[in-house]
């Protein structure tokens, strides 16, 4: 996730008239006058606060309700076939309890939504060198901090979550639920992402949704020329979303 074009101002932020909200956004990156009803639904509002809320203090002014608005849709579309839910890539997990607010998903028991990370940020020694080309890794370095204990206690309500802390690709054997019906992937990072997508998309249900956080983000080529070709492998199309991100679904 990119948080460096995401503390904008917001609708309904730093004085905009209260008429408008509703019809502008411009935040995280993303710049429009197309309605945007759903900043006023009480379910996303709650939902997305709770994301916001895993990050503390920090949270105050971030801002990246689209595309949390795109992650409860791909979410919502998930519930509806059979599978199980898993994000790679959680740091505090501002998607996926936001997701886990909306859905109410203690009572989706017995399924289960499995959130893998390091919990202590990127393994850098993964990046490719195209990528430190880029810098990514020194855009990183220093950007996420141990977040274990922070997330056990964000998503303590919710028994059917399954906090699995480790390096992808090495911990993938470790999470095989039968069927996946959301995939969330978000490591900031093409080698990690591409192994995670081989390993789930076998198990992801037809009508199940693969949500990448990253796709379209300047900066992030690498990753996006390697999930086109993981695409075209698989003769699928991934949806460009302005939001940056990329979207999926499983024929
Ligand atoms: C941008 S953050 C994820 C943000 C998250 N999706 C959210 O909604 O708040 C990227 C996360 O990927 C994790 N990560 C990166 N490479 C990883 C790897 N190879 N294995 C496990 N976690 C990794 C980092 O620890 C970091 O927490």
């Amino acid at each position: 996730m990119n948080a460096d074009a995401s503390s904008r101002s917001a609708p309904g932020e730093k004085g905009q008239d209260e008429a408008a909200i509703g019809f502008a956004y411009f935040a995280d990156g993303l710049a429009t006058q197309h309605s945007c009803a759903f900043l006023r639904d009480r379910r996303f509002i709650d939902a997305y606060r709770a994301g916001i809320a895993t990050l503390g203090r920090d949270g105050e002014s971030m801002h990246i309700e689209w595309r949390v608005h795109v992650a409860l849709w791909a979410a919502q579309q998930a519930a509806a076939r059979e599978g199980d839910f898993v994000e790679c890539g959680v740091n505090t997990g501002i998607l996926s309890r936001a997701i886990v607010q909306y859905l109410d998903f203690a009572r989706m028991a017995p399924r289960r939504f499995y959130l893998v990370d390091t919990f202590r940020g990127i393994p850098i020694e993964q990046y490719t060198a195209p990528e430190r080309e880029r810098g990514i890794d020194r855009a990183i370095d220093g950007a996420y901090k141990e977040t274990l204990q922070q997330v056990t206690e964000s998503f303590a309500g919710f028994p059917n979550v399954l906090i699995v802390p480790g390096i992808v690709p090495h911990v993938l054997p470790l999470v095989v639920p039968e069927r996946v019906a959301y995939l969330s992937i978000d490591m900031n990072a093409a080698l990690p992402e591409i192994a995670a997508a081989r390993h789930f998309w076998p198990r992801l249900v037809s009508g199940g949704v693969m949500l990448l956080d990253d796709y379209g983000w300047q900066g992030h080529d690498v990753q996006k020329r390697a999930f086109d070709d993981f695409a075209a492998e698989r003769n699928v199309a991934i949806l460009q979303l302005p939001t940056g991100q990329g979207l999926v679904v499983k024929p």
